[in-house]
């Protein structure tokens, strides 16, 4: 395993939004985690990269309790492991696509304005959006802020990439392109995923595992199969409405 939450506990003032989390994402595999608006989803993904702090229980991220962090050192060795897709696209409105993506490389490598020029063409070509460096935020579509700001994810190559809603408000059409975008990073590139979605078509395209967060709790885990077969009936009036 790469991710593991235990006894994960968190309130907001008298809100408890959750109540003993407990749930294992494997290297290598997408994860993907469903329930319903304010179940709590965005706020265990923050918890992982350092946005909040949970109550009780321990966030493992490759075998060390990030809840234990005690200095910006330990966080920056994480933050180079993982990309994170915001949900909304969070472009910098006030920078072009080229400064967006190269972004994260001017904070955390050495290189060279020449070699974060050709990596951000890279990546924008490798997401089928070669040439748009100059284009502001403004200037693209949903699907195409998305995927920019994918890029800008993945920029520094992670291990684990973190997906807050990625196919929230797109068509059917590019919600599936952004899917097979996920699949492709972890076939081509072996990365670790975590995919936060209400979108049931995202979830089964993705999928390697499936979680429901319900009531505090993660109601049902398991295989895509088995979450498709599976007889509970909360998860079933999600899947099938
Ligand atoms: N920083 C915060 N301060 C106070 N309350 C918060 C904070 N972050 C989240 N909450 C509350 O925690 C609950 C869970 O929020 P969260 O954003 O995790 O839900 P979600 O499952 O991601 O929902 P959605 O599907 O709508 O994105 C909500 O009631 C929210 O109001
Ligand atoms: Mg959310």
């Amino acid at each position: 395993m790469l991710i593991e939450y235990r006894d994960l506990w968190k309130a907001f003032g008298e809100k408890e939004v959750l109540k003993g989390v407990d749930l294992v994402v494997n290297r290598g595999e997408t994860q993907v985690i469903m329930g319903s608006s304010g179940s709590g989803k965005s706020v265990m993904l923050s918890m992982l990269v350092g946005l909040l702090t949970p109550d009780r229980g321990e966030v493992l991220f490759d075998g060390q309790d990030v809840a234990q962090f005690t200095s910006i050192e330990e966080w920056r060795r994480v933050w180079l492991r993982t990309g994170f897709l915001f949900q909304g696209a969070a472009l910098f409105d006030s920078m072009n696509v080229g400064e967006n993506v190269g972004f994260p490389l001017r904070q955390h490598s050495q290189m060279s304005e020449q070699q974060i020029g050709e990596r951000v063409a890279e990546v924008l070509s490798w997401i089928e959006l070669e040439g748009i460096e100059q284009k502001m935020p403004s200037e693209l579509s949903g699907g195409m802020q998305k995927r920019v700001g994918l890029a800008r994810a993945i920029v520094l190559e992670p291990e684990v990439v973190v997906y807050d809603e990625p196919t929230t408000g797109l068509d059917p059409l590019t919600s599936d392109t952004i899917s097979e975008l996920i699949r492709r990073l972890q076939r081509e590139r072996q990365v670790t995923s975590i995919v936060v979605t209400h979108d049931v078509r995202c979830a089964f395209l993705v999928a390697d595992r499936i979680a429901m967060l319900d009531e505090g709790r993660i109601l049902v885990e398991g295989t895509l199969d088995e979450i498709k077969n599976s007889a509970q009936p909360k998860l079933r009036a999600f899947l099938y409405g």
